[in-house]
């Protein structure tokens, strides 16, 4: 059993291709990241998670994996790992690594075999068929690709060149296995495992909705298990696994995280970034803020005996939150960026930052198709414009949800290329990086930076963070996110009102004013605009 030391810790993703880059190629790599690792202490949080690092075709920017034991030299060399996990690991954090395991990279030494003929010893390390099913790939079109050496077709629920690995073959689970003990005897401290919900595949591959028949197939307990009791057993106390899970549900989620069942530690599950669309990621819905929080209510709740929550409003995948949840105009975006942080991080469960977040970055002004780089995005909009879409419609439904807006370069300063890299960034740096960047946030004690130090310091120093009970407020009000949580007599009330009007909360607001995005508390059920509050007693 764990000694789940990750309850009272905070999680910080890194996205290596886009942090920081130290030789100029435009390319952020593993030496930009230790010479920030001062910054990441500064903010407090316990460990990194690493996207990943693996040498690869970069067809999706590092999660088309060619070879799962060395790093792309892009990012830098082994060694130049084994100097930034040192650096970790003297500052106290820990080292959380992207494992990628759904499928590889076509370029692997393990589909190269697989593909070369209908004999190969690796053929059935992947999924070959004479005639394709209906599958469609989550990055548009068919989930099947004809393969001229042997006249078949291959599985790849995501890009062409991310065909599925089969783990039906206890071969290759036994390869993936030894690969992870490899990590860990170098010393990193756990694993973000890559849409693991998906690794077990339907039976028979039947025709229907591959997102729904993949989720969580008949054998992903058992699998999750094995890996437990062959990668984990004996030193998992110290671990940390997290499993990336499009479409899972709360119940199936108990059971993933259950500690009795020794599976995984958490899981990131899809329902609240998924709100803000009919059907299809790119069918827009304007959010209701009740909504959001029923979902997020009924995350608490569900996993408030058994299993555990993690917490996220951002990451690659997604908007940035402060465009998306928030208010990105001048007026509101600090005051929104720190509500959101307030409401999400005093949750049960352990809080994922992702880089640019703490800064309150914002999603970019994208002026054409030309500016996009994600495979996602240009495959849907090359999809809809030869469906006959509105070029106009489509190309603001990638501005608003496209995964480019969270991989701008990070902001550092508001230099040239804020500071990302003295080349030319491999996607254009967002042009606020004049006011929104680190240096001037860090000077700032005002700033965004300063309120997410200040949430992870409650979330350290106070038990009722960590492991207080949940209990919703306020569910039908519009505007309102509220809630309070307890342990051994400690209440902690937070209010925040997600809006730009003044609000009348109708509670007892009073307590001991812990952490606020205003300079006074008034004591009382008004909230300004986008006003959190956090008060004791
Ligand atoms: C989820 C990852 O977060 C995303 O970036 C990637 O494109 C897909 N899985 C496929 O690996």
């Amino acid at each position: 059993m764990s000694s789940q030391w990750w309850k009272p810790a905070v999680v910080y993703q890194i996205y290596p291709r886009s942090f920081a880059d130290s030789d100029g190629d435009g390319i952020g790599d593993l030496g930009g990241i230790v010479q920030r690792l001062d910054y990441l202490q500064q903010l407090g949080v316990d460990v990194l998670w690493l996207s990943p690092i693996y040498p690869s075709p970069q067809d999706d920017n590092g999660y088309d994996i060619s070879d799962y034991q060395d790093v792309d030299p892009t990012f830098g060399s082994l060694n130049d790992f084994d100097a930034l996990l040192a650096g970790v690991h003297e500052r106290g954090m820990k080292l959380v690594m992207d494992l990628v395991v759904n499928h590889t990279s076509d370029e692997h030494p393990w589909f190269e075999e697989s593909r070369a003929s209908k004999d190969s010893p690796k053929r059935d390390w992947y999924w070959w068929r004479a005639e394709p099913n209906d599958w469609r790939s989550f990055f548009s079109g068919s989930a099947w690709e004809a393969d001229q050496a042997t006249r078949e077709f291959y599985l790849h629920l995501f890009s062409v060149k991310q065909p599925d690995l089969n783990w039906e073959n206890p071969a290759v689970r036994e390869a993936i296995y030894a690969m992870m003990r490899l990590w860990l005897d170098r010393g990193v401290d756990g694993f973000r495992m890559d849409v693991i919900n998906l690794i077990s595949k339907p039976p028979g591959l039947p025709d229907g909705d591959s997102a729904a028949l993949n989720n969580c197939g008949p054998r992903i307990h058992e699998f999750l298990q094995e890996m437990h009791r062959e990668v984990f057993a004996g030193r998992d106390a110290q671990l940390l696994t997290v499993g990336e899970m499009p479409g899972v549900t709360v119940e199936e989620a108990t059971l993933f995280t259950d500690p009795a069942r020794a599976e995984i530690d958490m899981v990131f599950q899809f329902e609240h970034v998924q709100l803000d669309q009919n059907g299809r990621k790119w069918d827009l819905r304007a959010l209701d803020l009740r909504e959001l929080k029923a979902v997020m209510n009924r995350w608490q709740l569900g996993l408030a005996e058994r299993g555990w929550n993690s917490l996220y409003w951002n990451n690659h995948d997604q908007p940035r939150a402060v465009s998306r949840f928030g208010d990105d105009s001048p007026e509101h975006r600090v005051r929104s960026a720190k509500a959101l942080a307030t409401v999400l991080h005093l949750q049960r469960g352990t809080p994922y930052v992702y880089q640019g977040e703490e800064l309150g970055m914002t999603n970019a002004p994208f002026a054409s198709i030309e500016d996009f780089r994600d495979i996602e995005s240009l495959n849907h909009y090359a999809e809809a414009i030869a469906a006959g879409e509105d070029p106009g419609r489509v190309l603001t439904a990638l501005r608003t949800k496209g995964r480019d807006n969270a991989r701008t370069p990070m902001q550092w300063d508001a230099s040239e290329h804020a500071g990302f890299t003295t080349g030319e960034p491999w996607l254009a740096v967002n042009p606020n990086h004049a006011e929104i960047n680190a240096q001037a946030a860090v000077a700032d004690p005002g700033s965004v930076f300063h309120h997410f130090r200040a949430l992870i310091g409650l979330r350290h120093s106070l038990p009722v963070v960590a492991d207080g009970d949940f209990t919703p407020l306020l569910a039908d009000d519009p505007h309102v996110y509220a809630y309070t949580r307890a342990l051994d007599g400690t209440e902690l009330l937070v209010l925040a009102n997600c809006s730009s009007e003044t609000v009348i909360v109708e509670l007892d607001a009073r307590g001991e004013p812990l952490l606020s995005n205003y300079d006074d508390d008034p004591q009382d059920g008004t909230l300004r605009a986008w006003e959190a509050r956090v008060l004791r007693r």
